[in-house]
């Protein structure tokens, strides 16, 4: 049994960098493969016309313009990114749909969201970030999503997932995690697990698999 999950040793201006760099080849990498797992996880969170959603980690903003049309010319939604060449990208993406002026982007670490308001949103959405954080921040990035929904709010997690015990493509990916760390960044974690320590009620988990790595999609609400 292997209960453990990586550490993640790298700066934050070092993984600013990283993405910085990988901005302008993002969609090209990683574009097509994580669509459908995204596109899951939105259906997960479901937005609604007039509610206020946060998305951490907006990359290049395709998620952000299907929830800037979920919710409508009466909701909001809020990113955060800690990438200013994710955030051109992502700013240019709304721009040219005309949905710039429903979305808030903020330049920053998702670990420090104390500029939201406690109890002010309908939902969260998390994808393919939640595994960037060190073990001690997963947890506190939780507790601040746990913070700012209001009760009742949602939280929808779209993460690579560690099995217990780890299959051949979990440990080949923590292998390559361990030695090079700026080609993956990221590590499988127990994100449902995790979600459900940090105070949310599981609605629905589903489990998939991305080039033979376990995704899940978990819902989660505030009670
Ligand atoms: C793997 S990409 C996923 C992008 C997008 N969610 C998607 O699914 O296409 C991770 C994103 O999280 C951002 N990120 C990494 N660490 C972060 C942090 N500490 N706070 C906020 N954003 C972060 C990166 O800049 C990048 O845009």
């Amino acid at each position: 049994m292997d209960a453990t999950i990586s550490r993640v040793n790298r700066s934050k201006e070092d993984a600013r960098a990283s993405y910085n760099r990988l901005s302008r080849w993002y969609d090209v990498i990683a574009g097509s493969t994580e669509k459908k797992y995204r596109d899951w996880g939105l259906e997960k969170l479901s937005a609604r016309p007039g509610e206020s959603i946060l998305e951490i980690g907006f990359g290049t903003g395709h998620c952000l313009v299907s929830l800037a049309k979920a919710v409508g010319p009466t909701g909001r939604v809020v990113g955060v990114d800690i990438s200013d060449g994710m955030l051109s990208i992502a700013r240019e993406r709304l721009r040219s749909e005309g949905l710039i002026d429903r979305v808030d982007l903020h330049l920053g670490d998702a670990a420090k969201l104390d500029f939201i308001e406690a109890g002010s949103l309908d939902g969260v959405f998390m994808s393919f970030t939640l595994e960037l954080f060190d073990n001690p921040e997963i947890p506190r990035v939780l507790k601040e999503c746990h913070r700012i929904l209001k009760p009742g709010g949602r939280l929808a997690v779209v993460s690579m997932t560690k099995t217990n015990p780890p299959g051949m493509a979990v440990r080949m990916y923590e292998w390559f995690h361990k030695h090079m760390p700026n080609y993956a960044d990221c590590r499988p974690i127990f994100a449902r697990q995790s979600i459900e320590q940090s105070g949310f009620v599981i609605q629905d988990v589903s489990v998939s698999s991305m080039w033979g790595l376990p995704v899940e999609i978990v819902l989660g609400k505030k009670a």
